[in-house]
Parts: structure tokens; sequence; C-alpha cells
């Protein structure tokens, strides 16, 4: 699957996102290492702190189906504005995923592409744990 075809995903999930605080509606689409696609949408709370990410739902969705490996994310908002993982999504990613793994995000003409190093570099992982 192309690149613009994994955002078009993104895209779709945006139509699902919950966000009547911020009214910033964020689509997600993760791709595991055997191609297995889940998505995720932001799911806000009147309480503000509980809202959940749109990255870290499609994530746990994958996990909790027992995937631990990842190839790409593609990430969308409303706004086509060219949103990126926010520090807090950046690091669970970190949990699974290599610094070699895809990000790609709505760009002008072609999608903004980066890798989870270029957004995360020198982060903390399991590594240093052990
Ligand atoms: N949001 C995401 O879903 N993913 C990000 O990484 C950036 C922020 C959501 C959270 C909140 O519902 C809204 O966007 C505004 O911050
Ligand atoms: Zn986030």
């Amino acid at each position: 699957m192309e690149d613009i075809e994994l955002l078009e995903l993104a895209r779709e999930a945006v139509a699902r996102s919950y966000a009547p605080y911020s009214e910033y509606y964020v689509g997600a689409v993760i791709e595991t290492a055997d191609e297995t696609l889940f998505t995720g949408c932001n799911v806000e709370n009147a309480n503000y702190s509980n809202s959940v990410h749109a990255e870290e739902l499609a994530l746990s969705k994958a996990v909790e189906a027992g995937h631990r490996e990842f190839e790409r994310i593609a990430v969308s908002s409303d706004r086509r504005d060219g949103v990126t993982p926010c520090g807090m999504c950046r690091q669970s990613l970190a949990e699974f995923c290599g610094g070699d793994f895809r990000i790609i995000c709505e760009g002008d003409e072609t999608p903004n592409r980066y890798t989870l190093d270029e957004l995360l570099p020198n982060t903390i992982t399991g590594a240093h744990l052990r």
C-alpha cells in the first residue's frame, strides 16, 4: 500500500473522531509488520484530561490484538494542517517501534514523511531499564 493510501485511511478515521471540546479532529492508522491495519481517532472527555489521542488508540488496539512490531503510521486532522504525533504519542510509539519506523503526515503536494528517530531522538526505552 502506498503512503498516500494509508493517509487516506487516516482521513477516514478523522470522521469518527469525538472532539467536541477542542474541535480538532484527528485520525490515525498504524500498519503492523504483517501489514495488518488498525485505525484510531481522538476521543475527548469533559474533564479535559482523559482525552485519548488518535495514535494511542490505533497503537493500543494493535497491541491488544497481539501485535508488537510496526512499519508505519499515518496521521491526519480535518484541517489537513500537517499535524504530527505529539510528544506523548511519539514516546508511546517508541515503546514498540524502532528509529526507522515511518510516520506519514499531511503535506502540501505529497505527504510529509518522517522517521521516529527524526521526531524523537535519544529517548528512554526499555533497553535503558534492563
Ligand atoms: N491529538 C491527537 O489525537 N494526537 C496528537 O498527537 C495531537 C493531539 C488530539 C488530542 C486532542 O483531542 C486534540 O487533538 C487537540 O489537542
Ligand atoms: Zn498525541
